[in-house]
This record gives structure tokens, C-alpha cells and sequence, in this order.
């Protein structure tokens, strides 16, 4: 029951600045009349100058208490200290001034892979052989306004010959890790690599329904924790004056804080604690949209193992001036002698200016290798849990925030909309002393990296030459790199043909798809390429057992092939037949799915040759 308030209270005479706000002041508890007097202190008064007399909507009036106790209780020193950080980092941005002033940048070291080299091989067989002490952490908190796709991005295909979403990708992915990585430890070993996914009130229902009515895609439940990220505070203008949200002027307005949020969730979890007592080593963080990623993560794993790294961010090759942070090394001296450095992501629109300021008359350019010295981060970082306790415990798991206003106009006092103040989850390494050690591992962007952020519309406008990040582009790279690990294997795959979807140019390989236990690893891969096999471009291959090797295959058409674990089956000869054809379908026809629409095409399955074994034993599938 709540209890009464004091005769200050009532009175009111501190809410004098807020009429309609003390004539509703009966409506509170005396636990949260502190909140109004926080807002008042903090210049927040016009959130009540529409209030109407009490006896009109007086539940709206208290649940807007609740929303408010809600932000205050969700952000570290609650909504009073949100409000002045926001005042701080505001009057910065007026300013222009670049978070980075004062540090020059210079080249970190790390570790620049080539796929499939013996190097690669001994890194890959490193990484798996860690996987067993790996806990997975995909943040999945994101509208994807870009995309503007209607259902969650993790529940989108990640390729359409065989509809496997990115979440069953990747679970398939992390269960293919611990199977392989539980074989070769001593004795065998029974873990379960827990999977930590972030989702917020947009994605959380939708996430929790998709796991749910899949059986998990293949976990046990108990192995996937769901942690639920809130949104902060919308900022009017430079006052940080909290915005009223449009629809309800009851409520203020909120919006995501970003994936930064993910530490500080783990922290309080409760979680990172259990995994050590567990004897977990590793954390991995990853995105909703990354069709290639689990291609690099046994590499990069045996890189930070090999290295012992307390920070590895995985990274590509980057053209100088290419839109997406470089990873660089700052240093900064506070004219004494003590330096402090930090190896960090770098926003492209920062790195050149700092680099034109500190020196470098032409800013970001090309080294010897075609490519920038500062490799482009895609925000998959490998953290080594020990540290990262030792450093949470510090922060509690709080990271460097940022805002991004957008200005009417050059005099910068007013704002085109609301805006708020973010965290990025690669801002970690900010606060930790210069002697951690944070390196990174670059490998082919074919292999590594091809998001799924942008509609089509907005994809076909990209300049030539930049990536599309689409849902065409992201399911082009996905058959695009197994072409060219299977060509790496021996296998002779044709070139790819360009075609135009949705007004994207792209280049066509072979449909050539392989669930993650069929190979992990490019060793796994070679270990199931035998003799001499070649693919034509119009075809389609579909690998869904474990023990399925090709030997001397001959593949003109589509080929799909399933096999229980224990059995044992040579795909040979030659497989000819009409095979499966793409068809483009255009984005604006509603009567076509909106998953098929925003890829520009559909799968026609002509003929194929299907075959699934279903009993242990060897097996030859000769047609
Ligand atoms: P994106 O850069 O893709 O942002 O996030 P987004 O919010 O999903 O999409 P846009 O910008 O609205 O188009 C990178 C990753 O971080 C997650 C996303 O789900 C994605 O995996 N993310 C982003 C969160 O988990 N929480 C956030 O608040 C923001």
C-alpha cells in the first residue's frame, strides 16, 4: 500500500513553477513525489503544462509516473544524471568538437588472415579446439529502420534455397562449435555453449516466439538466456528538455540506446560470473544480419587464444574513406609524461580530420595494398572473460556515450526531431588501461562480413563500388564465399554471372548452401572434397547431413542431400537435371511475401535430385 504524503508535499509549494503539476499532486505516493521534484530540478517542467484538472485522466497521469520511475531505475544515477550527461555532450556537439581530440592515431598491431593458408588452418584448428569455453552473445535489440523490414531481422532468411533464417544459422552454427570442439577435448565433454541474445521491447516477444515455436532450432532452452534492453529518453534541444511523445502527451517519447547496452546487462545478469565459475574463457559478440560470420569465428577465436588477447575485434580490409570505423591505435598525452592509449573504433567521418590535425597532411589514405592502414571494424568482438570481469566490475558495465542530433540549420539550436543519447558496443576498449591488450584479426570481406541493413531502395542508390548491404547482397556473399571455399577445396566451381535485382548489380555463383555441422572449418571442408568435382553456375547444391563427402561429382542442376549423423554417404558421377531457377520479382508487387520482395527474386525448383538417408551406414548416391 502506498503511503501518504507529507504536508511539504502536499503543499507543493516546490512545484510552483509547474501549476498543473501541483494540482495533480494528490495522485502520487509518497515514493515518488521524488520524481516530479527531480524533473522540476532538472528544467523538465513543460512535461506538465498540458495537464488538465485532477478527475481527467488520472491513470494516464500515474502511469506517466510509472514510465518515469521506469527510465530512472534503468540508467546508472538514474534520469537526473541522463539529463546532464545529455547537457554535456550536447553543448559538445554544438561545439563540433571531435571525442577524439587531443589523440594522435597511429596503426595498431593484429593479425591480417588469408583464407584457407596453413597459418589460417592452424588458427581455425586453435578456435575450435576454445570453442568448448566460448559463450556466444548476439545483440538483437535493433529496429533495422534502415531495412524496414515487418518481422524481427534474426527471423528473416539468411538465403532463400533453403529459407534458413539468421537465428537457426547461427544456433546450427554455435551447436556445429561445441560438437566439433567437445570431440577433441580429452575424454570428451558434455558443455553446452551458452547463447546470451539482447532484443528490447521491439524484438523480445518476436525473438522468444521464434525460439519457442522451433524447439530452439536444435539448443536446449536452457542454454539461450533472453536479455531485455530499455530505451532512454528522447532530447528535445540543447537544454535536453525530454521530449513528449506524439501520440500520448502523457508519456515521453523513447528510443533504443544502442548495443553498448549489452555490457552492462551482462554485468548485472549475474551471468559472467557463472561462466567463469564454469570455466568459460571467451565472449563473443555478434550481430543479427551477418550470413557469413561463423565462416571467421574459429580463425579469429584461435587468434585471440593464440594471442591472448583481452580484446579482438574482428575486421576487413578497408578503402581509405570507406564509411565504416577503422580500427586505430590512439595515443594521448596530458603533457606530462604519463600517455594513455587505447586501440578503438575510429567513425570514418572522424579518423581522416584526426589524422589531418595530428600531422598527416592527407588523412586516411591507401597503404602499398590497395587498401587504408586502419582495417574496417564490423563490430564482432572476441573479449576474454576474466578481464572483462575485472573490468565491469570497475564500470559496472558502462559505456561512453555519444549523441547524434540533427540540426535544422548551422546555428545548431534546434533539432530536425528528437534525439537521444547512444552507446556502441565497440566503445568498450575506451576505458581500459593501456596495458590491456587489444588487437584485432582482418580477414577477406568475402568470407567475413555482408550485413543485411538496407532496403532495396535505398541499396540500389549506393555509389559503385561500395557494398550494398542488402538482403540481394547478403544472400549473394553467402553463396559467393562456400563457391570459393569449395573452389579453395579443389572443387571447380564456374564463374558467376552478374545479374540485376531490385536494381542492385550482382554477381550470381552456384546456389551452394551446407549446414554447419556438414564443415566448419576449411579443414572440415577438404576433409569432404574428394577426386575431381565440378559446378556448373545454374546449379543448386544443398549439403544437409554431417558425413556426406563429394567424390568426383559432376553437378548441372540441383542437388539436395540429407543424411541422419551416423550414416555415411559418396555423392558422385554426374548429376545433370533443369535444376532451380531465380526469377526477379519486383519490390513493389505487396502480393509477393515481403522476405522473397526484398531480395528482388524468387526460386523456381524446376527438377532436382533429392535424396535423404535415413539409417546408419555407407552409402553411394550414383544416379
Ligand atoms: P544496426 O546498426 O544494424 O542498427 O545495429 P539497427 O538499430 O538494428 O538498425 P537501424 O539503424 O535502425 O537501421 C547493429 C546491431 O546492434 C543491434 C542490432 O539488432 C544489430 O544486431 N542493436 C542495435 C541492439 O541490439 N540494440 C540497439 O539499441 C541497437
Amino acid at each position: 500500500m502506498a503511503s501518504t504524503l507529507s504536508k511539504h508535499d502536499i503543499n507543493g509549494d516546490w512545484a510552483s513553477s509547474a501549476p498543473n503539476l501541483k494540482k495533480n499532486l494528490s495522485l502520487l505516493s509518497s515514493e515518488q513525489i521524488e520524481l516530479p521534484k527531480m524533473l522540476l530540478e532538472m528544467g523538465q517542467s513543460h512535461l506538465f503544462e498540458h495537464w488538465p484538472e485532477p478527475g481527467v485522466d488520472d491513470d494516464e497521469k500515474r502511469a506517466f509516473f510509472d514510465q518515469v520511475a521506469k527510465l530512472n531505475a534503468s540508467y546508472p544515477g538514474g534520469l537526473a544524471s541522463y539529463i546532464r550527461t545529455a547537457r554535456e555532450l550536447l553543448a559538445e556537439s554544438k561545439e563540433g568538437k571531435n571525442p577524439f581530440d587531443g589523440f594522435t592515431p597511429s596503426v595498431p598491431s593484429g593479425e591480417v588472415l588469408t583464407y584457407g593458408d596453413e597459418n589460417f588452418v592452424q588458427f581455425e584448428e586453435a578456435g575450435v579446439r576454445e570453442g568448448r569455453n566460448a559463450a556466444f552473445v548476439l545483440v538483437a535489440g535493433g529496429l533495422g529502420e534502415r531495412l524496414g523490414y515487418n518481422g524481427i531481422k534474426v527471423a528473416l532468411p539468411s538465403e532463400s534455397t533453403t529459407g534458413t533464417c539468421f537465428l537457426q544459422l547461427y544456433i546450427e552454427s554455435i551447436l556445429a562449435l561445441q560438437d566439433a570442439s567437445c570431440r577433441l577435448a580429452e575424454g570428451g565433454c558434455k558443455r553446452q555453449i551458452p547463447l546470451v541474445i539482447m532484443t528490447s521491447d521491439d524484438t523480445h516477444a518476436r525473438t522468444m516466439e521464434l525460439l519457442e515455436s522451433n524447439a530452439y532450432f536444435g539448443m536446449v532452452p536452457t542454454q539461450v538466456t533472453l536479455l531485455k534492453q530499455e530505451k532512454v529518453a528522447c532530447l528535445d534541444d540543447n537544454d535536453a528538455r525530454l521530449a513528449v511523445d506524439s501520440h500520448n502527451k502523457y508519456r515521453i517519447q523513447t528510443k533504443p540506446h544502442g548495443h553498448g547496452d549489452v555490457h552492462s546487462l551482462l554485468y548485472s545478469s549475474g551471468l559472467l560470473n557463472k561462466w567463469r565459475d564454469a570455466g568459460l574463457r571467451w565472449v563473443l559478440f555478434f550481430q543479427d544480419t551477418n550470413g557469413l560470420l561463423f565462416k571467421a569465428i574459429p580463425a579469429a577465436l584461435g587468434v585471440s587464444a593464440t594471442k591472448q588477447y583481452h580484446v579482438n575485434s574482428l575486421a576487413v580490409p578497408r578503402k581509405a574513406k570507406e564509411p565504416i570505423g577503422g580500427i586505430a591505435r590512439l595515443t594521448h598525452s596530458d603533457g606530462t609524461f604519463i600517455c594513455r592509449t587505447m586501440v578503438i573504433n575510429v567513425e570514418y567521418n572522424q579518423l581522416d580530420p584526426l589524422l589531418r590535425a595530428t600531422g598527416y597532411a592527407d588523412g586516411d589514405v591507401n597503404s602499398e595494398t590497395g587498401f587504408s592502414h586502419f582495417p574496417g571494424n564490423i563490430n564482432q568482438l572476441i573479449i576474454e572473460l576474466g578481464h572483462y570481469i575485472e573490468e565491469l566490475t570497475k564500470t559496472g558495465g558502462a559505456i561512453k556515450e555519444f549523441v547524434n542530433p540533427k540540426y535544422k540549420d548551422s546555428t545548431k539550436t534546434a533539432f530536425k526531431s528528437s534525439t537521444r543519447l547512444e552507446c556502441m558496443m565497440q566503445d568498450y576498449p575506451k576505458t581500459l588501461p593501456s596495458s590491456a591488450r587489444v588487437g584485432f584479426t582482418v580477414m577477406d570481406t568475402w568470407l567475413a562480413y555482408a550485413p543485411v541493413k538496407n532496403n532495396p531502395e535505398d541499396a540500389a542508390k549506393v555509389p559503385k563500388g561500395n557494398p550494398y548491404h542488402s538482403a540481394t547482397s547478403g544472400e549473394m556473399a553467402i553463396y559467393r564465399a562456400n563457391s570459393l571455399i569449395l573452389r579453395k577445396a579443389g572443387v571447380k566451381v564456374d564463374d558467376p554471372v552478374n545479374q540485376v535485382f531490385n536494381g542492385q548489380e550482382v554477381e550470381v555463383w552456384s546456389r551452394i548452401v551446407w549446414k554447419p555441422k556438414w564443415a566448419l572449418t576449411f579443414s572440415e571442408v577438404r576433409s569432404k572434397v574428394k577426386g575431381s568435382c565440378c559446378i556448373s553456375q545454374k546449379s543448386t547444391m544443398v549439403i544437409k547431413g554431417r558425413n556426406i563427402f563429394l567424390e568426383d561429382l559432376s553437378l548441372d542442376g540441383a542437388l539436395v542431400i540429407d543424411s541422419v549423423d551416423d550414416a555415411e554417404v559418396i555423392v558422385g558421377d554426374s548429376v545433370q537435371n533443369k535444376g532451380w531457377i531465380l526469377e526477379s520479382v519486383d519490390y513493389k508487387d505487396a502480393s509477393v511475401p515481403e522476405e522473397v520482395r526484398i531480395r528482388g527474386f524468387r526460386i523456381n525448383k524446376i527438377e532436382q535430385l533429392e535424396k535423404s538417408f535415413n539409417e546408419s551406414g555407407k552409402f553411394c548416391l550414383k544416379p
